[in-house]
């Protein structure tokens, strides 16, 4: 199996993720239900990392060309 073939698999899983927690989230009663969802979501998979690394930082330079750098490149990194 491919690392694509891995991280377009949790693409999908993210994407029912979100669903669910667009879903749920009006029926949160406290900043710590969200905060809790926010948490797991940005430590529960390293795939943002790998994609970094895998794509958006050997690509880097062609963003601008295509007018796309703020697309990519976020002040997160
Ligand atoms: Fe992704």
């Amino acid at each position: 199996m491919k690392i694509t073939d891995i991280l377009r698999a949790e693409h999908s899983v993210f994407h029912n993720l979100f669903d669910h927690i667009e879903a749920t989230a009006p029926q949160f009663k406290s900043l710590a239900e969200v905060k809790s969802v926010a948490l797991s979501l940005t430590r529960s998979c390293p795939h943002s990392h790998t994609e970094d690394e895998l794509f958006i930082d050997p690509l880097e330079h062609c963003f601008d060309q295509i007018g796309q750098k703020e697309t990519f490149i976020t002040n997160t990194r």
